[in-house]
């Protein structure tokens, strides 16, 4: 375990050697990597899917229109980006921002579960499918559609941490459906209450 004293250090190596990775092909069209970023010792950690083409340019998560819509959501629940850690399933960006390839969440996603390891989060949000699919079949929990279990609470061990594990709705899909907007806030009121709880249910 990563004693508290060395994760920011920890994150920091992590993201040097994320930056330099070559295990899967995604690197070659793209600008930066983006391993994620925020605080180290974060109780809520947000798990998106793959950078986009403003956090290619950039070099960090959601800082494009749907990170705008994420901003605002944590500010409803009184929280900033810096209080929170945000990664992605995979950090490098998919062309033309289709879907992650299966070999490519399985080349990238030891790098997230090291992520993990470090912060040792006590809540961690899924925004959209692919990171509930992946994350979830740790307890292991199947769906078919994210509005199947979209704002459900799932307690659990990860890597041997207690944590709660909440999917959620992917803040892109809410840009141009107000019911889907509705949704995330609603699921947004869960998080900030779980998150006040946290203290009871985990060290
Ligand atoms: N969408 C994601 O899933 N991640 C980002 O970093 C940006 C947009």
């Amino acid at each position: 375990m990563v004693e508290d004293a060395g994760r920011e250090a920890a994150i920091e190596n992590l993201a040097a050697v994320i930056g330099e990775c070559r295990k899967c092909p995604l690197w070659k069209d793209t600008h930066h990597a983006v391993p994620g970023e925020g605080n180290p010792r974060a109780d809520l950690m947000f798990i998106g899917e793959a950078p986009g083409k403003q956090e290619d340019l950039t070099g960090k998560p959601f800082v494009g229109r749907a990170g705008k819509l994420l901003e605002g959501l944590l500010s409803g629940i009184d929280l900033t980006r810096d209080d929170v850690f945000i990664a992605n399933i995979v950090k490098h960006r998919p062309p033309g921002n289709r879907d992650p390839r299966e070999e490519e969440i399985r080349a990238c996603t030891p790098y997230l579960e090291e992520q993990i390891r470090i912060i040792r989060p006590k809540v961690i949000v899924m925004l959209g499918r692919h990171s509930s699919r992946y994350i979830l079949s740790f307890l292991p929990v199947e769906f078919n559609r994210i509005t199947e279990i979209q704002g459900t609470v799932y307690p659990g061990l990860l890597f041997d941490h207690p944590v709660r594990l909440i999917p959620t709705l992917h803040p892109a899909a809410a840009l141009y459906n107000p019911r889907y907007r509705e949704a995330l806030e609603e699921d947004f009121g869960i998080i900030g209450r779980e998150l006040a709880a946290a203290g009871d249910f985990t060290t």
